[in-house]
């Protein structure tokens, strides 16, 4: 695996690889990789030829308020399980390689972008689809791959990628959970012991819900009533949402219709956490 900084060094090989015929897969992440990250990495190894990650923690997508510094961080650690998934390329930059100037050019996709976690978090979406742009450019991929669990991120990629005409295939992977149902994340570092004990009642809130579902409860007023009276009977979870939307535009959704995902979002202590089901 080769480990590269620059944007120069990255773009030549990566036309190189493209003017040879080979397919190149992506995986963007901000680092401290977890199971959920190399879900994503086997299977752009197992669908193309070459396999390049990406490790930066994008300023651009945090609030002034975020956790940017104390984001975690384990270069090594990262570089071995990058390795040991057989990836071809590490793409590491620093801030100033790829915001050498303050940045005055920015992605904004509107509507999808402004909901739930962008009303919650102002610039964030803005921030992503930017860095992924970037990216996209930089590394050329044929096959991008993300989680699911980052459900509005992957629509507003959609999105973009629509939006742009960019000529890159999003793939989105099943959300990698803990045995007790928590859904993988590097913020889960965050939390103590009550914490993460706390945690799971997302996932048990979204399993209730999507069981109801099942069993023949179709209203998602109802559903959402029953995940959020879940979740609140642990009483450190603080809920930012429980929403029930489209698929594609995030909406949400009154009706009972096809197509719907269950969102959550809870604070515990400093941390904040998301998941989602499809219903
Ligand atoms: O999901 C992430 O880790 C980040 O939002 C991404 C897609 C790498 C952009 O910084």
């Amino acid at each position: 695996m080769k480990t590269i900084t620059t944007i120069a060094d990255t773009q030549s090989l990566a036309e190189s690889f493209r003017r040879e015929g080979k397919r190149i897969g992506f995986v963007p992440t901000m680092g401290f990789l977890h199971e959920g990250h190399l879900s994503l990495m086997r299977r752009a190894r197992d669908e193309n030829d070459i396999v390049v990650v990406s490790i930066f923690v994008n300023p651009t997508q945090f609030g002034p308020k975020e956790d940017l510094d104390r984001y975690p961080r384990d270069a090594e650690g990262d570089r071995n399980k990058c390795e040991s998934t057989g990836a071809d390329i590490l793409f590491t930059p620093g801030v100033k390689e790829m915001y050498p100037e303050k940045p005055e050019v920015f992605v904004t996709v509107e509507d999808v972008s402004d909901r739930l976690e962008g009303a919650i978090r102002p610039g964030h979406f803005r921030g992503v689809a930017t860095v992924v742009a970037k990216l996209f450019h930089i590394v050329k991929p044929h096959r991008a791959y993300f989680g699911q669990k980052d459900f509005q991120q992957c629509a507003v990629i959609r999105r973009m990628v629509k939006g742009l005409n960019l000529d890159v295939d999003v793939a989105v992977l099943p959300t990698v959970r803990e045995p007790d149902g928590l859904a993988m994340s590097s913020r889960n570092s965050y939390l103590n012991a009550d914490e993460r004990r706390a945690a799971t009642v997302l996932f048990r809130a979204l399993s209730t819900a999507r069981t109801l579902f099942l069993e023949g409860t179709k209203t998602p007023e109802k559903l959402k009533k029953t995940a959020k009276r879940i979740i609140e009977e642990e009483p450190e979870m603080i809920v930012d949402y429980v929403e029930i939307v489209d698929r594609e535009t995030l909406a949400q959704v009154t009706t009972p219709g096809r197509e719907m995902t269950l969102l959550v979002a809870a604070k515990i202590g400093k941390t904040r956490l998301i998941d989602n089901i499809m219903l």
